[in-house]
C-alpha cells in the first residue's frame, strides 16, 4: 500500500507544481500494492501541488488508468476495439473470464489480476492485443494467453 513515506518520496521527486500532477499520481498508484490511489493519497497530492482535492480527485476519475478502488498486483487490459475483436478478442476475454474466475472489472480472490478492458492499444498490426501492467502482448492465441498468465504467475512466486 502507498505508505506515507512512499509517497513522501515521489513528492520529493517532483516540483510542488499543478503542471506535475498525472505523473505524481502514476508514480503513486504503481508504487501502491493494490494498484490504486486512496482518498488520503488524493488529498495530500492535491495538497503538495496546490490544488483543491477535488480537482484531483477529477483527474483521477477522469483517467481511464486510475482507479480509486483497490485492484490485483496486475493489471490485464484486453484490447476490445473492432481490429482486435475481428481477430478474436472477445473469445480471449472469455478464456480470461473462465480461467480466472472474475467479471471484468473484479480482481482475482488471491489478488493476483484484475481484469480490464481497453480501448485500441495502438498495436492493431498485431491483434489481437493485451497489457498487462506496462506490458504490451499481441498475436495473441489461447495457447499463448495461458501460457503469458503462468509466466506472470510465476514471476510473482519467485520475487
Ligand atoms: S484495435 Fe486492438 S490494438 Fe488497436
Amino acid at each position: 500500500m502507498a505508505s506515507v513515506t512512499g509517497l513522501q518520496t515521489i513528492l520529493e521527486g517532483y516540483a510542488p507544481d499543478p503542471a506535475n500532477l498525472l505523473d505524481i499520481l502514476h508514480d503513486a498508484q504503481e508504487a501502491n500494492e493494490q494498484n490504486h490511489l486512496s482518498r488520503e493519497t488524493l488529498r495530500e497530492v492535491a495538497e503538495y501541488v496546490g490544488l483543491p482535492t477535488s480537482t484531483v480527485v477529477s483527474s483521477a476519475t477522469f483517467y481511464s488508468m486510475f482507479s480509486l478502488t483497490p485492484r490485483g498486483r496486475h493489471i490485464i487490459r484486453i484490447c476490445e476495439s473492432p481490429p482486435c475483436q475481428l481477430v478474436g478478442a472477445e473469445s480471449l476475454l472469455d478464456l480470461l473470464i473462465k480461467t480466472l474466475g472474475v467479471e471484468v472489472g473484479e480482481t482475482t480472490e488471491d489478488g493476483a489480476f484484475t481484469l480490464e478492458t481497453s480501448s485500441c492499444l495502438g498495436v492493431c498490426g498485431v491483434a489481437p492485443a493485451m497489457m498487462i501492467d506496462e506490458e504490451l502482448y499481441g498475436n495473441l492465441t489461447k495457447e499463448r494467453l495461458a501460457g503469458i498468465l503462468e509466466a506472470v504467475r510465476s514471476d510473482d512466486d519467485g520475487s
